[in-house]
């Protein structure tokens, strides 16, 4: 009677424990996706709607952006991302999440529009891929249907040198590439990379380079040269003036930067220093460019 007895509560105390492991590494993962789906993967900014301050409503977090990306190759807006199953993608499996994310591939098979960024988050670690899609699946449903998409030609995925494949654990604790990474999730390239006619980045030669323009409310903005060229881009910018650009969205001779740029500080603003500080040692590395 008491040798059982000792079997079962050692057993329950073996299965307590890993019980208590399973949650606190579930809730781990659930921080990790809160800190990278609002932080610098901003899904926010283009699947959820906002408040005239450009803000996003949490409370309709994921139900569609607001803001229609009409580009050369396509007309789309950031779909419903909640869990309902008939606007959102509450009936996709983790796989067909994770299949969306990194090579844009509905469940149906079509391809989804570049503005989603795909290319680069082809670079997730399986953990941080595990992280959002554990994240994405406790948004509350909102049943909303947006406009449908038009692709005027076929979704190519541009990629990034650098973001060909997942990034692993090690390279994380590697400053410059964490930098990349988090780069890569923030989609720094899409805006800040040179572009032909045809809307096709140029990774190779034009990296960093800006020159994109963008048309907003309150005027055009062009991406800045990002690269280490001393007069061009950054190469001459303190460290402070750089943190200051990303988290405040104030250019270095203290001029507001344009909406463009500057609502992603909100996002950017929740990077920890130490990540901040890799963003900005990898920024350094861009080979100059003018
Ligand atoms: C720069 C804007 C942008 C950002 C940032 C962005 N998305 Fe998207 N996403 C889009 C657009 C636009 C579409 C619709 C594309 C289309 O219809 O072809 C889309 C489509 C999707 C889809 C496919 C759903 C469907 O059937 O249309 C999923 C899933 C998705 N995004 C998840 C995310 C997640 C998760 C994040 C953050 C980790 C994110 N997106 C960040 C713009 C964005
Ligand atoms: C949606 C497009 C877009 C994205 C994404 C984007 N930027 Fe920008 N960025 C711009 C534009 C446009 C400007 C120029 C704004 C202006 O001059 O008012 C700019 C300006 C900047 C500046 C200020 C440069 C200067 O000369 O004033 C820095 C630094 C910068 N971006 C870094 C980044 C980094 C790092 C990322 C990724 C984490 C990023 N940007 C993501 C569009 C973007």
């Amino acid at each position: 009677m008491n040798i059982s007895r000792r079997a079962v509560c050692a057993t329950l105390a073996i299965t307590l424990a890993a019980c208590t492991q399973t949650q606190e590494s579930q809730q781990s993962l659930l921080a990790r996706g809160d800190y990278l789906v609002n932080g610098i993967m901003s899904c926010n900014h283009c699947h959820t709607p906002k408040d005239k301050a450009g803000n996003p409503i949490m409370t309709r977090q994921f139900a569609g952006g607001a803001q229609r990306f009409d580009e050369v190759t396509f007309t789309a807006t950031g779909s419903n991302i909640t869990q309902d199953a008939e606007t959102g993608i509450g009936r996709w499996s983790d796989a067909d999440i994770k299949r969306a994310l990194t090579e844009g591939v509905r469940p149906n098979g079509v391809k989804l529009a570049f503005v989603m960024p795909y290319p680069l988050y082809q670079a997730l670690t399986p953990r941080d891929l595990d992280a959002v899609v554990a994240y994405l699946r406790t948004a509350a449903p909102i049943s909303a249907r947006g406009a449908p998409p038009l692709y005027k030609s076929e979704q190519i995925t541009y990629t990034y040198p650098g973001a060909d494949k997942p990034m692993n654990e090690a390279d994380l604790r590697d400053p410059v590439k964490r930098g990349q990474y988090l780069a890569n999730l923030g989609h720094c390239m899409q805006c800040h990379a040179e572009r032909d006619s045809n809307d096709v980045p140029n990774y190779r030669t034009g990296a960093g380079k800006g020159g994109r323009v963008f048309k907003t409310p309150a005027g055009m903005a062009t991406a800045a040269n990002i690269t280490s060229h001393r007069a061009k881009g950054l190469g001459a910018w303190s460290d402070a003036e750089i943190k200051r650009a990303l988290l405040d969205g104030v250019s270095r001779d203290g001029r507001k930067l344009s909406m463009v740029m500057a609502t992603y500080s909100q996002y950017l603003k929740r990077l920890t220093d130490d990540d901040t500080n890799a963003l900005v040692a990898w920024l350094r590395t861009l080979p100059p460019l003018e």
